[in-house]
Parts: C-alpha cells; structure tokens; sequence
C-alpha cells in the first residue's frame, strides 16, 4: 500500500469533516467516561463541512492528509500562533489533531503525520511543538512519548457539558 501526504485545501472540508467525524467516534464513542450526549453535543458543533471550512480557511490552521489510493485514513491539523500557560519555546506550533482510522491504527499512519508534521514546524521557524491528550488516551500519550514529547502541564477540554482533563505535551522541534 502507497501512503501519500498532502497539505489540504478547502475543497475537502467535506471529507475531512466525514473522516474527523468517524475518527473520533472510533476513538473515544466506546470509553465508559464520555457520556453520549456530551460526545454527540461536541461532534455536532466540531465536525460539520462549514465547522471544518472556517478551519481550513484560518490562516493560522494547516491541516495535513495522509491517503492510501487516494482515499483519506488519517488526518492532522496544526495551529501556529496557538500557545498556553505551561507550553516553552519563543514561537510554538500546536498539534491540534492528529488521528488514524480505526482500521488503519498501528500501520504507521501516524507516524508519517507526525514526521510531516515535525517538518513543518521546523520550515516554518518554530521552536516547540505541543499539545493536548486527554487523561485516559493512554494509547495516544505512548504514541507521542515514544515521539519525545513530555508532559509540561494540563487543561481542559470541553466534551459538551464534560470538563475533560487533557495533559499538555511537548518537545523541542
Ligand atoms: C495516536 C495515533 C494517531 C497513532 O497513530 P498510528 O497510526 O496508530 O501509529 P503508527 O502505526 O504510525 O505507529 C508509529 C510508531 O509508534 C508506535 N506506537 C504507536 N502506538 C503506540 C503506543 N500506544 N505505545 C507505544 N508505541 C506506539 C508504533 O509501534 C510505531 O513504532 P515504530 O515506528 O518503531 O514501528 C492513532 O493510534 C490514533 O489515531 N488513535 C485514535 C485517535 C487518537 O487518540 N488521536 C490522538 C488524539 S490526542
């Protein structure tokens, strides 16, 4: 299977919005901490083709696409001039998504969007890279450990009515 990495534009934010939708769902729908409606209330609002076009258009967001025979498996999307209490560095880049379909998990998906990722903090002058992972994503948090990122902080995420704990992480690009 070829893999292919791309830098998105605005004609996909429908699908981006389609493959956000369903990576998420995958991710966290099952774990018995996330109640149904605060995920359905967050996904209704995060994961429409206008939430994810207003994304897109942001100057500030760069949303990267990894496809397999020009079908999209994963996705990540970076914010630049993002930055919180506890994250170092003059100028941080943050890693706002980064996610595999549920299929394609542990078949170096995400791999390849962190080391796309990595690469364009780097051309673009930043020095930290960061982000946030909630509290029981422990296979996430091993993820990005094994990419040298440490834990530097915490915050909340809202899931709907949920005020999530998310770690923030963070390595030096
Ligand atoms: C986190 C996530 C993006 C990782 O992507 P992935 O496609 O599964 O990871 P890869 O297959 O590219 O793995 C890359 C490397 O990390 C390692 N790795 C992946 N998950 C790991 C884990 N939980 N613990 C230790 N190592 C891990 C792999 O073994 C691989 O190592 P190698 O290069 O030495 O072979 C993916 O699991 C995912 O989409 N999860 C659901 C969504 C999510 O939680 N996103 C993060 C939200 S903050």
């Amino acid at each position: 299977m070829s893999l292919t990495i791309r830098r998105a534009t605005i004609e996909d934010a429908e699908i981006i919005a389609q493959i956000a939708w369903q990576s998420f769902y995958d991710a966290f729908a099952d774990h018995p901490k996330n109640a149904p409606e605060d995920l359905k209330s967050y996904m209704d609002e995060a994961f429409t083709a206008k939430a994810i076009l207003a994304e897109l258009t942001d100057k500030d967001s760069i949303f990267f696409v990894a496809e397999i025979e020009n079908k999209i498996v994963g996705y990540a999307k970076l914010k630049q001039n993002s930055c919180e209490e506890g994250i170092s560095g003059e100028n941080p880049i943050e890693l706002c998504r980064l996610y595999s379909l549920s299929e394609f998990i542990g078949k170096g998906i995400g791999k390849t969007l962190m080391l796309k990722s990595l690469e364009f903090a780097k051309e673009s002058g930043h020095d930290v890279i960061w982000l946030g992972v909630w509290e029981y994503n422990h296979r996430a948090q091993e993820f990005y450990k094994k990419f040298g990122f440490e834990k530097c902080g915490e915050h909340i995420f809202q899931l709907g009515s949920d005020p999530q704990t998310d770690w923030l992480m963070e390595r030096k690009v």
